[in-house]
């Protein structure tokens, strides 16, 4: 395995491997690797050639300073992953590589960046999508892997591949979970013993949901079971839960019967446990 830190090495080594006919398969990340970006590492080996992950804590998408400051990063741990995994290369470059002086241009998601997570954390989206393009702009693959953990941010890139004509194609992978259902995620890390145990509420609370709406079409009554669940916990915060268009990620006050199918309609959530936020989201009529 090789590790570069230079946009520039990255990507010299990324056109030498496409001149020579290898495929490229991407997988970004922000490192502290769980077994849910391990599934993305092995859906792009399934998919490409040559897998490269890229670890980078991007400064851009914090809208809180403490969050980015006691974001985990275990570089050491996360190089051995790779390594096990079998991946070609890593990019991990410093930030003054990423953003030197001068670096001024932004990318602005559209609509799609003002729903849920969009006001609750403003500027973090722009973030994702500036360092996306950037990344892809260095790795050149011809394919990349996103998580459905955050399907919010996997739609807005799908969004701006095909706005900007990126030449790449962007995969949606499942949700990766604990075996007691709640989201693997790198901030889980920073739960006591305690908010790990109250977490379950999360995944709790969208079985809830999924159950409410097979009794009813109003989304009110169905968001209520969620809260209900949340309530429940009291170390839990409950920030938004909504139920939403899979493509357009408009709400949805009233469930019709063509919403009623696998893949249409999905309800996301966002609960605090202390000073970690954590989101989570499913398919409400999974078939
Ligand atoms: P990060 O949170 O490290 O996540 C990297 C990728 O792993 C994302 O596509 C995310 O959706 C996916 N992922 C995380 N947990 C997952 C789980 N439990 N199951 C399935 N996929 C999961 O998302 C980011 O980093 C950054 O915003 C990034 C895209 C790298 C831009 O900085």
């Amino acid at each position: 395995m090789i590790t570069f830190s230079s946009p520039a090495d990255m990507r010299a080594w990324a056109d030498q491997q496409r001149s020579t006919g290898k495929t490229i398969g991407f997988v970004p990340t922000m490192g502290a690797l769980h077994s849910g970006h391990a599934a993305l590492i092995a859906d792009a080996a399934r998919r490409t050639d040559l897998v490269v992950v890229s670890i980078f804590v991007n400064p851009l998408q914090f809208n809180e300073s403490t969050d980015f400051d006691s974001y985990p990063r275990p570089i050491d741990d996360d190089l051995a992953a790779c390594d096990a995994a079998g991946v070609a290369a890593v990019f991990a470059p410093t930030t003054s590589a990423m953003y030197p002086p001068g670096f001024q241009t932004r990318v602005l998601p559209g609509s799609l960046g003002d729903v849920m997570e969009g006001p609750s954390r403003p500027g973090h989206f722009e973030g994702v999508v500036t360092v996306v393009a950037k990344l892809l702009g260095a790795v050149r693959p011809h394919v990349a892997i996103f998580g459905q953990k955050d399907f919010q941010q996997l739609r807005i890139i799908t969004q701006m591949a095909a706005d900007l004509e990126l030449g790449v194609e962007i995969i949606g992978h499942p949700i990766v979970r604990d075996p007691d259902g709640l989201a693997q995620s790198s901030r889980n890390v920073r739960l006591s013993a305690d908010q790990r145990a109250a977490a379950i509420s999360v995944p709790h609370s969208l079985d809830a949901a999924v159950r409410s709406a097979n009794d009813t079409d109003n989304v009110e009554a169905i968001v209520s079971a969620v809260r209900a669940v949340v309530i429940e916990e009291p170390l839990a915060e409950h920030e938004y839960t909504t139920v939403f268009d899979a493509t357009t990620l408009e709400a949805i006050d009233t469930l019709a019967p063509e919403h009623r199918f696998a893949g249409k309609v999905r309800i996301a959530t966002a609960v605090w446990f202390g000073d970690v936020r954590l989101i989570d989201n499913r398919d409400l009529f999974s078939a």
